[in-house]
């Protein structure tokens, strides 16, 4: 079954063509990376599926419904590209207000092991506001998968963090085995590590789809997997 579905997809901003009739689908349980260049559309893709923003034309389903049904909301964590908590609750009351919110029976213990999980003890009393970038991150992240979503789309998710707190992140994430992950990324080592398959678009439309096996597969002897994306970016493969 595919928890994903993207037929035919379209949407303008005035002249800009975002995404200019996208398709795709994602099996349950699979892993993928959303990779393209700045403007490709990405972003976009993302809160398409999160239902954030509406299609011009063309379909969205998440496990065969509606992207912005309440089902669907209950089962999906969404992480933006610049997500911003509530800037004057404390990290600890950011993460006890949406565990609340999400229904987790013991709100405040729960709020207690994400802060445990993402190494945010130190700033557990601090507004988000006055967070470091990297640490609102990290609490941006934590807010995300409280739930333990199903569906986890993440946009650039390890922006801004530093070496460790990455390796700490993707620990964290491949420990949903069972979720669906979609992950956007132009950097090529973050998506060999998150997915197993790879989507790319340029210029909102879909250019390859496959695994990152076959990705690699595809470069000359020894070449680097950055290269041989930026090939088929420029259409040097089909
Ligand atoms: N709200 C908006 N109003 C007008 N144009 C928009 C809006 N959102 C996105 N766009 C345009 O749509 C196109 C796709 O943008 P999108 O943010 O999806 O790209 P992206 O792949 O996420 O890029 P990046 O790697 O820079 O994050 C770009 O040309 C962008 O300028
Ligand atoms: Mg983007």
């Amino acid at each position: 079954m595919n928890c994903i579905e993207v037929n035919n997809v379209v949407k303008r901003f005035g002249n800009v063509h975002a995404l200019d009739g996208i398709s795709f689908s994602i099996p349950c349980g699979a892993k993928y990376a959303l990779i393209g260049p700045n403007g490709a559309g990405k972003s976009t893709t993302l809160k398409i599926l999160s239902g954030l923003l509406t299609p011009d034309l063309g379909e969205v389903k998440i496990k065969g419904m509606r992207p912005n049904s309440k089902e669907v909301k209950k089962i999906l964590g969404y992480l933006p590209e610049d997500a911003m908590p509530y800037r004057t609750l404390t990290v600890l009351e950011n993460l006890e207000y949406i565990a609340s919110l999400r229904g987790i029976p013991n709100p405040r213990e729960k709020a207690l092991q994400m802060i445990n999980i993402f190494g945010l003890q130190e700033y557990m009393h601090t507004e988000a506001g006055k967070l470091s970038r990297g640490n609102l991150q990290r609490l941006s992240l934590a807010l995300t998968i409280i739930h333990d979503p199903e569906i986890i789309l993440l946009d650039e998710p390890l922006n801004y963090l530093d070496i460790p707190t990455q390796e700490l992140v993707i620990s964290i994430l491949k420990s949903y085995i069972l979720s669906t992950l979609l992950v956007s990324t132009h950097i090529m080592s973050i998506a060999t590590r998150l997915a197993t398959h790879a989507i790319i678009i340029n210029h909102g439309k879909v250019v390859w789809v496959g695994s990152i096996d076959d990705l690699k597969k595809m470069g000359k002897e020894n070449e680097p997997i950055e290269s041989i994306v930026a090939r088929i970016m420029t259409g040097g493969i089909t």
